[in-house]
C-alpha cells in the first residue's frame, strides 16, 4: 500500500534547510564539543560515563561486547596518554538495590581481554573505599566502578527533583560523591545520552570548572546521525519496525520532511492498517493511537513523503516456536496474527531500498528472534547492504536491526551501527541532549 503525492520541490527544500539547521542545534552538535583529544590528561584522574549495558545471557556472559569494544578509542588514548581511568556504567535496571546478576564484574574481566591488562571492580560505586582505590590510581591505570544503578539516586529525574527538595538533595550528594573523585569528566556513553541520569547530568553540573569533554565514541555518533540529517544525499530511506507506532511517533513526525520514503513493517504497521479499514486479525494493534496513525499517513501525503505498508503478511493462529503459518494477502482472518511481513511486501521493500543513497533503520519487519519470522528482516538487512556497496550511507540503531545484520554476517557492509537504541531515536526525534549539551565547546 502506497500513499503518494508529488512533491513540490521548492516547498520541500525550503522546509528542508530550516529544520537541519534546527536539528543541529537541538542535537547539541552546531557547536562543536570538545573532545578528549583536547585536552591534557596525563597524571590526572579521568572520570569517564561509558554505557556498558550490554546484553546478558542467564549466566550472565556477554553476548555481545559492541559497546565495550566501540568504548575502546577513547579507554586506550586515555591510558596511552597517562592520564588514571575510572569508569562507570550502569547496567540493566537493578532499581536502587545490589543484584548479583547485574554486577559490572563481567564487563570488566572483558575490557581487561580487550586492553591486555587489569581493570579494577569496586565493590560500589561511592563510599570511602572506592574512593581511596581511586586516589591509589598511577598513570595507565584502570578502574571500573561497580553499578551505578544500584543507587536508586543515579536515575532519579531532574523533573522529579524540581519538586522534591530532598530527591535533589540525594541526587546531588550523590553525583559529589563521584565527582569527587577526578580532575576530568568524560561522557562517551552515547547509548544513555538521552537520560538525565546524575553521571550523565549532574557529575558534569557539579564538575563545572574542570574539563568536560566528549570521547570519540560520541564524536562518532553525533557525526554520523548529524551528517545523515542535515545534509542527505536522496533518495533518502527511513525503515521503521518493531511493536508499538507509540514509540515511533516522534521519529515520523520529525523524519517526514526530511525523508523521500519511510517504509514501515513489525508489529507497528497494524495500528496504521487497522485504521486505513483492513481487517487485521489478532496482530497487534494500539487502538488509541489509530488517529495519530491516520494524522501522520495525511502528513506525509501533504510533504510528498511515500510511505509504504506490508501488503502481504506471514500469520499464525498461535505464536509459538515451530508454529505452523501461512501467507495472507490483504487482510488477515479473525484468530490470526501477522508475525512478518510478507515475501510480496519483503520484495517491494527492498526494490525501494536498494536505489537509496541514505538509509536509516530501525527495528525490525517481524518476529525476528523466532524463525522462520526472521525473514521479512533479513530480505531488508540484505538490502540495506546492497545499497550500501551501491553507496548509499547507511545507519542502524536500536539492537533488534544490528542484531539481524550480525546473524547475517553484514554489519561490515553498514556504514554506521549507532550503540544506541532509545538515545539514537530521541536523536531521529530531533530531541536535545542535555546531557551532551552541557559538556565543553571548542
Ligand atoms: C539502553 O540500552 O537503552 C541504554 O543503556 C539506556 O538504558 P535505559 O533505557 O535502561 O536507561
Ligand atoms: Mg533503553
Amino acid at each position: 500500500m502506497t500513499t503518494k503525492l508529488h512533491k513540490s520541490e521548492t516547498k520541500t527544500n525550503v522546509h528542508q534547510s530550516g529544520s537541519s539547521i534546527k536539528n543541529l542545534v537541538t542535537a547539541g552538535i552546531k557547536m562543536a564539543k570538545k573532545t578528549v583529544a583536547d585536552i591534557d590528561v596525563k597524571g590526572k584522574k579521568v572520570l569517564m560515563r561509558c554505557d556498558f549495558n550490554v546484553p546478558l545471557d542467564e549466566n550472565s556472559n556477554i553476548t555481545s561486547d559492541d559497546r565495550i569494544v566501540k568504548a575502546l578509542p577513547t579507554i586506550k588514548s586515555i591510558l596511552d596518554r597517562g592520564g588514571s581511568l575510572i569508569l562507570m556504567s550502569h547496567l540493566g535496571r537493578p532499581k536502587g538495590r545490589k543484584d548479583e546478576k547485574l554486577s559490572l564484574a563481567p564487563v570488566a574481566k572483558r575490557l581487561s581481554e580487550l586492553l591486555l591488562k587489569e581493570v579494577i571492580i569496586t565493590d560500589d560505586c561511592i563510599g570511602d573505599e572506592t574512593k581511596a582505590k581511586a586516589q591509589a590510581l598511577k598513570p595507565g591505570d584502570c578502574m571500573l566502578l561497580e553499578n551505578l544503578r544500584f543507587h536508586k539516586e543515579e536515575t532519579i529525574k531532574d523533573k522529579a527533583a524540581k519538586e522534591d527538595a530532598q530527591l535533589r538533595q540525594a541526587k546531588d550528594d550523590f553525583a559529589k560523591q563521584l565527582a569527587e573523585m577526578a580532575d576530568i569528566y568524560v561522557d562517551d556513553a552515547f547509548g544513555t545520552a538521552h537520560r538525565d541520569n546524575a553521571s550523565m547530568y549532574t557529575v558534569p553540573q557539579v564538575m563545572e570548572g574542570k574539563p568536560r569533554v566528549i570521547g570519540f565514541l560520541i564524536e562518532k555518533e553525533l557525526k554520523y546521525l548529524g551528517d545523515m540529517l542535515s545534509a542527505p544525499e536522496k533518495p533518502f530511506v527511513a525503515i521503521l519496525g518493531g511493536a508499538k507506532v507509540s514509540d515511533k511517533i516522534g521519529v515520523i513526525e520529525n523524519l517526514l520532511d526530511k525523508v523521500d520514503r519511510i517504509i514501515i513493517g513489525g508489529a507497528m504497521a497494524y495500528t496504521f492498517l487497522k485504521g486505513m479499514g483492513k481487517s487485521i486479525g489478532n496482530s497487534l494493534c494500539e487502538n488509541d493511537f489509530i488517529d495519530k496513525a491516520l494524522q501522520l499517513l495525511d502528513q506525509a501525503a501533504e510533504v510528498g513523503c511515500e510511505v509504504m505498508l506490508p501488503v502481504d503478511h506471514r500469520v499464525v493462529r498461535e505464536l509459538k516456536q515451530g508454529a505452523s503459518h501461512r501467507i495472507a494477502v490483504g487482510d488477515i482472518d479473525s484468530g490470526w496474527q501477522a508475525v512478518d511481513i510478507g515475501p510480496s511486501t519483503a520484495k517491494k521493500f527492498a526494490s525501494k531500498i536498494t536505489d537509496a543513497k541514505t538509509i536509516v533503520w530501525n527495528g525490525p519487519m517481524g518476529i525476528f528472534e523466532m524463525p522462520p519470522f526472521d525473514e521479512g528482516t533479513k530480505t531488508v538487512a540484505l538490502a540495506v547492504a546492497e545499497a550500501t556497496d551501491n553507496g548509499a550511507r547507511s545507519i542502524i540503531g536500536g539492537g533488534d536491526s544490528a542484531s539481524a545484520v550480525e546473524k547475517l554476517d553484514v554489519q561490515e557492509k553498514i556504514s554506521h551501527i549507532s550503540t544506541g537504541g532509545g538515545a539514537s531515536l530521541e536523536f531521529l526525534e530531533g530531541k536535545k541532549f542535555k546531557a551532551i549539551d552541557i559538556l565543553d565547546e571548542k
